[in-house]
């Protein structure tokens, strides 16, 4: 048999994280953050000063990439870097070298494996468009950008990092409009998706929704 797997895809701050780290803890399927993937290239490229101009560094720095997920926890070599890709300059940059092409081939058959059995939600950008087109269960989710803002907003100041509405929201705009507009893998509903605005919604409304569409399958 096939192992299962759901997609959920949708812009920054979409509230998909929580959406599919709960769905996964709910059928007790595995769980890839593939944001996660790209946040740790670039951190990984920040410490060892690869210049964003730098292609050919940037996908070493994904091909290469020791990473490993435990418990929660998200480490880069050893270190524990659970919240330091977190911090919004890390963010940043993950959305800036995401555009490249080698980048994300480089980043391809990591995020396969994380298809284990019983199952897999997988959250990220492009995992119903490309990296698992076949999945059974395709989510779109959306949020208005201030919906999505004013969750940013609280994420970071609870993580105690430093945090302005005005400069989230326009954050978010900007990683949108790169996020949709790339050439490779652009930011948009996969075939046969359902499309999900959690704008006037809980984490928990959005979760009984996505298991009310995996039951019924
Ligand atoms: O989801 P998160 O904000 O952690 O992702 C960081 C960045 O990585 C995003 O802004 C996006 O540009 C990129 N990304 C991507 N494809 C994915 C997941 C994330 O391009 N599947």
């Amino acid at each position: 048999a096939t192992i299962p797997v759901i997609a959920i895809d949708g812009p920054t701050a979409s509230g998909k994280g929580t959406v599919a780290q709960k769905v996964a803890q709910h059928l007790g399927f595995h769980y890839l953050d593939s944001g996660a993937l790209y946040r740790l290239t670039a951190l990984s490229a920040i410490r060892r000063s690869v210049a964003m101009t730098d292609e050919h560094g940037l996908a070493k720095s994904a091909e290469h990439l020791h990473c490993h997920f435990d418990g929660g926890h998200i480490f880069l070599a050893n270190e524990d870097v659970t919240q330091a890709i977190r911090a919004e300059e890390v963010g940043n940059t993950a959305s800036k070298i995401a555009v490249l092409a080698t980048v994300r081939h480089a980043l391809y058959g990591l995020q396969l494996s994380f298809r284990k059995a019983p199952g897999l939600v997988a959250d990220g950008r492009d995992m119903g468009t490309v990296i698992f087109p076949h999945a059974p269960l395709k989510v779109f989710l959306t949020a208005s950008v201030e919906a999505r803002a004013q969750r940013r907003y609280k994420q970071l100041i609870d993580k105690g990092f430093p945090a302005n509405m005005e400069d989230l929201s326009k954050d978010l705009r900007e990683r949108d409009a790169r996020d949709m507009n790339r050439a490779s893998a652009p930011l948009k509903p996969a075939e046969g998706a359902y499309l999900l605005d959690t704008s006037d919604m809980t984490a928990d409304e959005a979760v009984k929704q996505v298991l009310g569409w995996y039951a019924a399958l």
